[in-house]
């Protein structure tokens, strides 16, 4: 090989030889890379973690990978924009079946497609949700769950107040399904529109009740992308009747918390003066978030850090 230390510009370049035995280099890493317990046994065989990214983010996506980073895990990144295939008429699904070609030990996905979850559950590699549509957050729940654990002491018998944007909210959806089986009372309370549908858990349409009963208060983001022409309700009329100010968490239990998943629309959920209050505990999920979903990947990947 005379390779070294040139650019390559075009194919006229190389020699035949050249060629061959590139072929020949590529299926000695392929192999090498193919046999899993080769691979562990070196630092070339660090994991890679694919991040797909096919709707917003920042705390999940910058979550993992910070996790990516304190494990020693590589990443590749896809973060739908103008710079993919997919300004080009790339369906997702054939977007996911490529990245999964390029066999990642592990694809972390977020989407806002229905469409695309039977695809997911077919790619043969292991596959995190980090965020489907308005069906599901598991990795928020989990590290909702754990930051209750720590702040409240136990999980088991608290009341969970779930406030606001049920009916569009995925972290809804994946608190209501986590959090009773580790014992939790859930309830909900929000506008009837938004709530209405909710048959699994209690349900308060007296806010200020709610608030009494709560040990802990998860209000929600509106999820105005999700919202059709039925959903009348807006961010003033929302924070008049559901949104936590300071005159509304007075009602609160001293020894109760607040969470959000983020990101919050000030003044509309959640006010500053509440967001500073002390019980407020968004911070802490932000940062428990990182390591949630460091355990996460760890036990997924059968890898020991401590
Ligand atoms: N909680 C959450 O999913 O935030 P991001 O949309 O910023 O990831």
């Amino acid at each position: 090989m005379s390779l070294l230390g040139q650019s390559l510009l075009d194919t006229q370049s190389c020699t035949t030889n050249e060629i061959l035995a590139l072929f020949e280099k590529a299926r000695k890493i392929r192999s090498f890379f193919q046999n899993k317990s080769h691979s562990d046994l070196t630092g070339h065989g660090r994991p890679i973690v694919a991040l797909v990214f096919l709707e917003p983010s920042t705390r999940t996506y910058l979550s993992f990978k910070m996790a990516c980073e304190r494990m020693g895990f590589g990443t590749v990144d896809f973060i739908n924009s103008n710079s993919t295939s997919t300004s080009k008429g790339e369906s997702l699904e054939d977007t996911l079946k490529n990245i999964e070609s390029m066999q990642p030990d592990l694809m972390v996905i977020r989407h806002g497609d229905p469409g695309l979850d039977a695809v997911i559950k077919k790619l043969s590699v292991p596959v995190i949700n980090a965020g489907s549509g308005r069906k599901s957050h598991p990795t928020q729940a989990l590290l909702d769950a754990m930051t209750i654990e720590e702040a409240r002491g136990q999980i088991k018998g608290e009341n969970v107040l779930i406030l606001g944007d049920i009916l569009h909210g995925r972290v809804a959806q994946s608190n209501m399904e986590l959090l009773p089986k580790l014992g939790a009372n859930v309830a909900v309370c929000g506008p009837e529109h938004w709530v209405g549908a909710v048959e699994q858990v209690q349900k308060f349409t007296d806010i200020a009740e709610a608030l009494e009963w709560a040990d802990v208060v998860m209000a929600l983001r509106i999820q105005r992308e999700r919202h059709g022409t039925e959903d009348i309700v807006g961010g003033d009329d929302f924070h008049l009747k559901f949104g936590l100010n300071r005159d509304r968490i007075k009602k609160m239990k001293d020894d109760a918390i607040i969470l959000h998943p983020g990101p919050v629309n000030r003044g509309v959920e959640i006010t500053t003066d509440v967001i500073e209050d002390p019980r407020c505990q968004i911070l802490q999920q932000v940062t428990n978030g990182v390591y949630l979903r460091a355990a996460l990947m760890l036990e997924i990947l059968d890898r020991d850090f401590l």
